[in-house]
């Protein structure tokens, strides 16, 4: 039995990935900025909420399908954009992009993803969704909207939340870059993980592709990482959702929301969706865990738009406590991530697979058989409001 198939829990998965990836890429996915302490408070609130059990229940033809933006979905889960995915393992996007295809969600291609637009559209056969990130060089916005047309992505996930970089320590003290800078430290550390070496020797998806190329000032990765690092437009406002909107021609999921408010302008600017967010605790470190804020923002727009939401999910439990809160549907980061690293396109598969059974299982537990059931009477009215307090 391989360590991937002896794998019962996310958590195990990451202590797999945890061994096979560089400790700098390792320690890029599981860091929050600052003090993490909204990063361990996504994770931490979710075990404050209880279900219900109801017993005697006929728990025969269990449904886990859905739909997400009206398209039908295996789980109501999609794969959240990850920047630099394929620096956890090579060619990281299209491993991860292969394995939603199979098990039956979508996969957001990050801006700043190492393999581009057109390699996942190459390597997959069925559409995908494209994250964008607003930059102050609108040609190369424009260009990238219409690459992302052209590739028919199915949907645009416009992240509001990231025009200023909240500051990862760790990222800082190991040096982080893509490629990653030839130290001898660096050279050691690619000799404890062989693996992860030849695999990334062995493709030429080394750095931000849809960037490299499609800037004119930034031939060399010197001037691309400069470029990229004063390039988020700081004048990003609510009206850009619109020109946006109508250059990709498709729905517009706006990612990044805590605030019923912000609901209510994203949608009033013509958001299809929106994603209750606080980037995996990586932005404004104090803001609330995104479970926390997410049935308020389900009350203020939930009966107008999709709600869903992102942060801290790690189970099947978890899936279900958003779903049961007021959620369409979750995204997960750092599931794909860890199941990537622990073991490429198998440990992708294996860690949905892993969400997959922990979801079937609880909801049967919970005495319910279709997940589009699932709602607020499933958890303790007492969480909700315990909720708003803590
Ligand atoms: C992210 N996230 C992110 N979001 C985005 O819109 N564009 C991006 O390029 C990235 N990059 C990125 C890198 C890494 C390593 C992580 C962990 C996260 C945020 C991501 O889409 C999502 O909001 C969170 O990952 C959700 O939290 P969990 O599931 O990781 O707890």
């Amino acid at each position: 039995m391989s360590a991937l198939e002896r794998a019962l829990t996310i958590e195990d998965l990451k202590r797999i990935a945890r061994r096979r990836v560089p400790r700098q890429f390792f320690d890029y996915i599981d860091s929050g900025a600052y003090t993490e302490g909204t990063y361990s408070s996504n994770e931490a609130d979710y075990k404050k909420i209880t279900f219900r059990q109801r017993v005697a229940v006929n728990l025969e033809n269990r449904n886990l399908g859905s739909t997400l933006l009206g398209q039908p979905v295996n789980l109501p889960l999609a794969i959240a954009p990850v920047g630099s995915t394929g620096m956890t393992d090579a060619d990281g996007e299209i491993k991860a992009a292969r394995a939603a295809e199979k098990f039956g969600i979508p996969f957001t291609l990050s801006t700043m993803g190492i393999c581009s637009i057109e390699d996942v559209a190459e390597a997959t056969t069925k559409p995908f969704w494209f994250q964008l990130y607003v930059m102050k060089d609108r040609d190369f916005i424009h260009r990238l909207i219409d690459r992302a047309k052209a590739a028919k992505c199915s949907a645009l996930v416009l992240t509001m939340d990231l025009q200023i970089l909240g500051q990862r320590h760790k990222d800082i003290r190991n040096g982080l870059t893509a490629p990653p800078k030839f130290t001898p430290k660096f050279v050691a550390e690619m000799m404890m993980k062989p693996g992860w070496a030849m695999r990334m020797l062995g493709t030429r998806r080394r750095t931000f592709r849809n960037i490299a190329g499609h800037v004119s000032d930034a031939g060399n990765l010197a001037s691309l990482t400069e470029w990229t690092r004063t390039q988020f437009d700081l004048t990003l406002n609510w009206t850009d959702i619109g020109w946006i909107k109508k250059r990709f021609g498709g729905p517009v999921i706006v990612k990044g929301i805590l605030d019923p408010e912000d609901a209510q302008l994203a949608i009033d600017n013509g958001a299809d969706a929106i994603v209750v967010s606080n980037h995996g605790g990586r932005q404004l470190d104090g803001a609330p865990s995104s479970i926390r804020v997410l049935p308020e923002i389900v009350d203020a727009v939930g009966h107008k738009t999709e709600v869903l939401v992102d942060g801290g999910i790690r189970s099947g439990q978890d899936l279900l406590k958003a779903l049961a809160l007021g959620a369409k549907g979750a995204l997960i980061g750092r599931i794909m991530a860890y199941g990537l690293g622990a073991g490429g396109e198998a440990g992708v598969a294996r860690a949905l697979e892993i969400v997959r059974k922990e979801t079937d299982t609880t909801m049967a537990l919970m005495g319910e058989r279709d997940i589009r059931n699932i709602g607020a009477h499933n958890v303790y009215s007492n969480d909700l409001l315990r909720r708003q307090g803590y």
